[in-house]
């Protein structure tokens, strides 16, 4: 007998990886990483309601995905245990396999939402591990470092909530290419965060940091150098690819410049995806 009858709403807020930095292999051919991740207000939503299975999609970027078992909401969906028969809503506000955790995020968002419903009280974490390696760290929503295969997570207190800006090109970038074509995959490990994490200190440290996909990624899309440049031209403190790309973050100084620049590139660009967020924190 379900706790509640009435929807739950559940954000899947974008992943923004701060930095990556691919550190091994594993013999089953995933990636070792250590990756600082914070996550942003803008995000896709997932509304679960009690009833017959089925599955809707909405939202700008609804219409490029499928609502069958290809999909993670759904896949998250049939791996939950003892699950209640429930309607889905997508409303998908992110564009698709862009480096931004959209499709982890989403089945996150849905494990969450059939926890609530059903009173479940058991490892949302282990189940996610097994649908992605950024599931769980998309459960965890939270500033944090990741370590493995993404699977380790250290929570990192004191993240200062970050004036951002995501921009993507609308090419789509293959994770699995991204990583088959690095030339080095054993690279430097995180430096330490400072002890304390206000806007400079952070920034000066990024400066250190780097994200060991980007330049394999900028090389198979071009389009992301591209979507590089535009952001630098607006003067951000920080610019960099997320994940596998092609979304590219910058970080301002505050939420009215971090604003600006999005209208500057919304206008240079009027097809891509351009958005102004508050990271959490
Ligand atoms: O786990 P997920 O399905 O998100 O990963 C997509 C692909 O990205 C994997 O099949 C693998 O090729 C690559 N990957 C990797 N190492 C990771 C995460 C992903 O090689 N840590």
């Amino acid at each position: 007998m379900p706790e509640t009858a009435s929807p739950v709403v559940e954000d899947a807020p974008a992943k923004i990886n701060l930095a990556l930095h691919v550190t091994g292999k594993r013999p089953d051919g995933y990636h070792l990483l250590e990756s600082l991740v914070v996550f942003t207000r803008l995000g896709d939503r997932l509304t679960a309601t009690p009833g017959h299975d089925c599955f809707e999609i909405s939202g700008p970027f609804g219409h490029g995905l499928r609502a069958d078992e290809s999909n993670l909401v759904i896949k998250a969906r049939d791996a939950f245990p003892a699950r209640p028969s429930v309607k889905l809503m997508l409303e998908k506000n992110l564009p698709l396999a862009s480096g931004i955790g959209g499709g982890s995020s989403d089945a996150s968002a849905t494990l969450r939402a059939l926890a609530r419903l059903s009173g479940f009280a058991g490892d949302l974490f282990g189940i996610g591990a097994k649908l992605g390696a950024d599931v769980p760290m998309c459960l965890a929503a939270k500033p944090l470092i990741a370590k493995g295969v993404g699977e380790m997570l250290a929570p990192v207190s004191g993240m200062p909530e970050l004036a951002m800006v995501l921009v993507n090109p609308g090419v789509h970038v293959a994770t699995p290419d991204v990583f088959r074509g690095l030339a080095t995959i054993q690279n430097a490990s995180l430096a330490p965060l400072p002890n304390r994490l206000d806007l400079p200190r952070l920034v000066a440290w990024l400066r250190e940091s780097r994200n060991d996909l980007q330049a394999t990624a900028e090389r198979l899309a071009p389009a992301i150098t591209e979507t590089m440049a535009a952001l630098q031209h607006t003067g951000p403190a920080f610019a960099r690819m997320s994940g596998s790309g092609a979304t590219c973050f910058g970080i301002y100084e505050s939420a009215s410049t971090a604003e600006n620049a999005a209208r500057t590139i919304r206008l240079s660009q009027p097809g891509w995806f351009v958005a102004a967020t508050p990271t959490m924190t």
